[in-house]
């Protein structure tokens, strides 16, 4: 049926638009099946296009009514209509024209969730990528920027809320129970950005007054009876608006900033300007149905999308193959702001281990693609692990190479600069080229490279030179499209750690540029000595996941467990307890499978008690280290004819060595951990809420009897989803006794089940 879509398109094919549309006039009768939508557009033709050259607007399931031109309607051979088009042939002298557009389109018919539908009786759109053609015929491209006023009407009673992109302008009534209100956006937009709500919608308010003193009404809407559950949303976003002002001087430009929750979406949220729409379980947020990790889920897209204001709104992506300008450097930013707001090293823990297991995997198989892909066929399954996730690894990675202070320097350039701007990844590195005076052409290449690097690494010690010499080489692997690759800038944070575990300083490095902790590796192979080093170091490297590489770095049991107790990177050091821990459970797993008993290392139990015991780590830090690697984790390891039970039993030998060697300290340390009566969603009382549940885990796992009694009674007694859940988890996997196990699955059941159980939506994450 399509033709366009079916084609394949290339950035090197971009070509500037022949027209641009200054101002757009809607005016958007709702409707459940036949709502009216009135376009106004000015239009403008480029300077060297001639008059000849015709209009081709993007359209799709449109029912097109009238067409006008300079307020003239059009006859039928003035334009041509297909399924994808709308096509002005005569086209007047003069470089500005208005075009006036009606079309009908069917709300509640539209289930692809694009375009204008209807979500539980409410109106609601979604635009991006490509969405708004589903509403009236437009330049549906996002380096077309046009200011938008937005008429809505609807019926009051059904529909008392409406809402759109801007500030409200005015509202009254429209007669026979109908209402309207207008909305103007003075910011220039493309159309993905475009969005409006209609419906009968509960919601919370709160006022905010922005550095330079604009007072700002913020709104949250959900569904009638749910606004309580939108507190912990709302203080997400005053919370982002602030960060956004202290850290990255970015102000918020609008006299309103609406949110809206509806429980039908493709997605996890959309950024349209001043009107967020969410899918609702990242807004309400309850304690006796959410945990810790949904209330930091919907902190983080919370301030995903409100961060888009700038990096996406006012500084939007010139056509959809620059998606990462806008979505990697906004994930870079909302997950700094998460590592302001809880714990940096647990946050950064998390977001590797999220990169490992969704963007290696794409990076390694047949649907590899570069951050920056050349060529698509449908941009909606563009938004990927690779575009959101190593996108953001590497505007990371370029702060590394650069150092913060220059990155600062070169992002103020970049919005200052590019403020209503279409822009694109070249023009976004060209402001870090000149504010840090380097040159990123070979930085460039992650950009336009699939697949993930691997860094081969050997080290020498040389006692009698008093040298320690490092080997690197680099291999991307081929991937679909791309065999050969040139090598990569690799950044590696790094220390040699001397048996007083302080961090060494070499007299003198050679063989590659070395500043600031920071190895910076350009070449296909490097050999870097390190002078004056007087003791055989323990070499720590990747530090904080500096690079988005696999690295193979052979390294003793010894070696990691002595990183594993004294790396002073936080990352790097759950890295060695984790590769540590690996290595044990998978001498396990083969004992296991030789009918033999798996040995427990006691210097593992050692460290890990020390850990669990350091103060002067945060509780959040302590349980993500302990986490032992999943049985996913180890089944990558193994790799193939993984034997399940195998795992499961090596994993739970060394869960109850844990939880024996745990046993005399565990009440010591919960009295530590505890919290006050009333539940707190802050991230130092989750931290303490999981470490809490890693304790009595593992106490549980080795049969303690104090803890199969506790375990239950907590389970009882949680005032928070967090608690309990763990609880019942805990007793589900460990607790010996099958009553125990029955009554709090029935229990939890009971508790749980809604009165009328909801069936599952399609295709709804
Ligand atoms: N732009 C949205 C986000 O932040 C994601 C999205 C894409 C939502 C396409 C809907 C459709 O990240
Ligand atoms: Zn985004």
């Amino acid at each position: 049926m399509r033709t366009t879509q079916d084609q394949a398109i290339h950035l090197k094919n971009y070509k500037e638009p022949e027209y641009r549309i200054g101002t757009v006039d809607l005016d958007i009768d709702l409707h459940p099946n036949k709502t009216r939508v009135k376009s106004k557009l000015s239009v403008i033709r480029q300077k060297n296009v001639t008059k000849d050259t015709p209009l081709i607007l993007d359209g799709d399931e449109l029912k097109l009514i009238s067409v006008s031109l300079n307020g003239k309607l059009l006859s039928g051979d003035d334009f041509h209509e297909t399924q994808t088009e709308l096509t002005i042939k005569k086209l007047p002298k003069s470089a500005k024209f208005e075009l006036e557009i009606e079309t009908e389109i069917d709300p509640t018919a539209n289930t692809k969730l694009m375009g204008l539908y209807r979500s539980g009786g409410n109106y609601c759109t979604q635009c991006e990528a490509e969405g708004f053609r589903r509403i009236t015929y437009f330049l549906d491209r996002p380096d077309v920027l046009a200011v938008y006023t937005t008429r809505l009407e609807a019926h009051k009673s059904e529909n008392p809320v409406l809402l759109g992109n801007g500030n409200p302008v005015k509202k009254g009534s429209a007669g026979k129970g109908r209402h309207y209100a207008i909305w103007h956006d003075p910011h220039p937009k493309p159309s993905y950005l475009f969005a409006l709500v209609g419906g009968d919608l509960g919601s919370i308010h709160k006022p905010f007054k922005t550095l330079s003193g604009r007072k700002v009404k913020l709104g949250i809407y959900v569904e009638k009876g749910k606004e309580n559950s939108a507190d912990y949303a709302m203080d997400a976003l005053i919370r982002s608006m602030k960060w956004d002002e202290n850290v990255f001087d970015c102000e918020y430009d609008l006299d309103v900033f609406n949110i809206v929750a509806v429980s039908d979406f493709n997605m996890g949220a959309m950024e349209n300007k001043g009107l967020n729409i969410f899918n609702d379980k990242y807004v309400l947020g309850d304690p006796e149905t959410a945990t810790d990790a949904e209330y930091s889920n919907i902190e983080g897209i919370i301030a995903h999308e409100y961060f888009h204001n700038w990096t996406g709104n006012r500084i939007t992506c010139r056509d959809w193959f620059q998606l990462c300008l806008k979505e990697g450097l906004t994930v870079y930013r909302d997950q700094e702001f998460s590592s302001d707001e809880r714990s940096r090293p647990v946050k950064r823990i998390a977001d590797v281990r999220g990169l490992k297991a969704s963007q290696f995997p794409e990076d390694a198989g047949p649907l590899a693609h570069a951050v920056r892909p050349e060529t698509y066929r449908e941009i909606n399954n563009f938004y990927t692990a690779t575009v959101y996730q190593k996108g953001a690894e590497l505007i990371r990675m370029l702060a590394t190479i650069i150092g913060e202070q220059k990155f600062k320097k070169g992002i103020d350039l970049y919005f200052k600069r590019h403020d209503g701007d279409a822009a694109t990844i070249e023009e976004f590195l060209k402001c870090f080229e000149q504010a840090a005076k380097v040159d990123l052409s070979q930085f460039a290449l992650w950009y336009s490279q699939a697949g993930t690097p691997l860094l081969n690494v050997s080290s020498k010690y040389n006692k009698s030179k008093q040298t320690f010499i490092l080997e690197f080489e680099q291999i991307t692997p081929s991937t679909p499209g791309q065999k050969r690759k040139l090598p990569v800038y690799i950044p590696q944070r790094i220390g040699l750690i001397g048996s007083n575990s302080n961090d060494m300083k070499a007299t003198k490095v050679v063989g590659a540029e070395f500043k600031d902790d920071v190895l910076h590796l350009t070449k296909r192979k490097h050999k870097v000595t390190f002078s004056g080093i007087n003791e055989r170091p323990v070499f720590s490297l990747n530090r904080g996941f500096t690079a988005p590489i696999e690295v193979d770095y052979r390294q003793s049991p010894s070696d990691l467990a002595f990183l594993a107790a004294n790396d002073a990177d936080t990352f790097s050091r759950w890295q060695a307890y984790q590769n540590y821990a690996s290595k044990l459970l998978l001498a396990g797993y083969r004992a296991v499978l030789a009918n033999k008993t798996m040995k427990i290392d006691a210097k593992f139990l050692d460290i890990s008690k020390d850990t669990l015991l350091d103060e002067s780590l945060e509780p959040a830090y302590r349980a993500t280290i302990l986490s032992l690697p999943s049985e996913g984790d180890l089944a990558q390891i193994i790799g193939k004819n993984v034997n399940p039970d195998a795992i499961a039993k090596s994993l739970s030998v060394l869960k109850t060595a844990l939880g024996e060697i745990f046993e005399p300290e565990r009440n010591k340390v919960l009295n530590s951990l505890k919290s006050s009566d009333s539940f707190n969603a802050s991230a130092a009382e989750a931290g303490k809420r999981s470490l809490r549940s890693l304790l009595m885990a593992y106490a549980v796992a080795s049969k303690s009897k104090s803890a199969l009694k506790d375990v239950v009674s907590n389970y009882k007694k949680s005032n928070n989803m967090t608690d309990r859940f763990n609880a019942l988890r805990t007793i589900v996997n460990y607790h010996p006794t099958k009553t125990a196990r029955d009554k709090a699955l029935a229990d939890f059941y009971k508790r749980y089940t809604h009165p009328t159980p909801k069936p599952e939506c399609f295709g709804v994450i």
